[in-house]
């Protein structure tokens, strides 16, 4: 146990699973200050709340940039985040100051990779519209003309970005009776044979895909990647799912294209802004299918990124090898 003097201080910018509070404060060494609230954490009170602080563990609605880490100042050791996504942090400022970075990656795929197939279908055979008839009186009788969808039997799927969540998606997709499945990446995968996966350029997979996934990380690459010459190039009939990162799409070029009629849907579970304002356009499209950034939202999968949250914060601070680093 340490002495007062000696623990380390640790700022946590939100109220999170209890099973990562307890490994944290029974590990003996973190003077612990939390904002315990549901709410993200006011810009002022983060600036203030990480000062002196060894370790930040933070969530990705903080954006963790050069300011925040010169309020820090120089005993910031570890900065551990509970999310797999790594966009809200400034890398290579962190990087340039030797602070270490752990993250959740695996705990959360299973879940996500759920959740992408749950809105698929909810978008692609119209469940919130349904729902929406049978509670408003719409629903008059059986017809055959009526609240038609799309099917996964027989069709092309493409995953932008099979990584671990995207190739999670692909083995739930598969057994649907998905006759081709194209990704495309940086690189072919060879972990992609498992799903009989075709490795083929973006413009291939847009204009032969019936669904196209978004499943990649968020990087300059990436950022504005689905716009208007993206969705000029999908079928009519297609059907959109982005659980990636909600700058990944341009969404004035989205509400065009599910507007006019230049693709068939969309299902979206991260936007640009979180919240989306609920005045905004696509809110206001029949074909268009938003949930809250809601992907890892298990009770048990919260649980476990809680805990690999504290441990890799743990592993931070005792310059221990850590559960789950961000390579640098
Ligand atoms: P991975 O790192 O395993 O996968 C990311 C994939 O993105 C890699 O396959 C990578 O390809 C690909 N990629 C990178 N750049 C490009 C590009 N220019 N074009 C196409 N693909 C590209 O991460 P995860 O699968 O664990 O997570 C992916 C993302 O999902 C997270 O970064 C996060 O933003 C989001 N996410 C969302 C959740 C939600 O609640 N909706 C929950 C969890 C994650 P390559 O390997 O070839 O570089
Ligand atoms: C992540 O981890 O990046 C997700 O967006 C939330 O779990």
């Amino acid at each position: 146990m340490m002495s007062a003097q000696q623990m380390l201080k640790v700022f946590v910018t939100r109220r999170i699973p209890q099973e990562g509070m307890k490994i944290l404060q029974n590990a003996g060494m973190c003077n612990l200050s939390v904002w315990d609230s549901d709410e993200p954490v006011p810009r002022a009170e983060l600036l203030k709340g990480v000062a002196g602080a060894h370790g930040l563990l933070c969530l990705l609605s903080d954006k963790i940039d050069a300011e925040v880490l010169d309020a820090a100042g120089p005993n910031l050791k570890v900065i551990s985040t509970f999310s797999v996504g790594c966009d809200h942090l400034a890398i290579e400022e962190i990087k340039k100051q030797g602070i270490r970075v752990g993250y959740t990656p695996d705990v959360l795929t299973d879940a996500t990779a759920e959740l992408t197939v749950a809105l698929l279908l909810a978008t692609a055979r119209r469940l919130p519209e349904g729902v929406e008839e049978v509670k408003n009186g719409g629903w008059s009788t059986w017809k055959p003309l009526w609240l038609c969808g799309y099917g996964l039997s027989g069709s092309t799927v493409g995953v932008i970005g099979l990584g671990r969540i995207g190739l999670a998606i692909a083995r739930r997709l598969k057994p649907f009776g998905v006759k081709r499945l194209l990704y495309t990446g940086r690189q072919p995968k060879p972990q992609a044979q498992e799903v009989d996966g075709e490795y083929v350029p973006l413009d291939t997979l847009v204009r032969e895909s019936d669904f196209v996934v978004v499943s990649c990380s968020l990087t300059p690459d990436t950022q504005g990647l689905c716009d208007k010459t993206f969705f000029s190039k999908m079928k009519k009939t297609s059907i959109f799912i982005n659980t990636s990162r909600g700058v990944v799409v341009n969404q004035e070029d989205l509400f065009e294209a599910l507007s006019s009629g230049q693709i068939a849907a969309a299902g979206l579970d991260v936007t640009t802004p979180e919240p989306l304002p609920t005045n905004h356009p696509l809110l206001t499209l029949k074909n268009c299918v938003v949930l809250p950034h809601i992907g890892s939202a298990t009770y048990s999968t919260r649980g476990v990124m809680s805990e690999l949250t504290a441990n890799n914060l743990l592993a931070g601070l005792t310059g221990s090898e850590m559960p789950s680093e961000l390579k640098l």
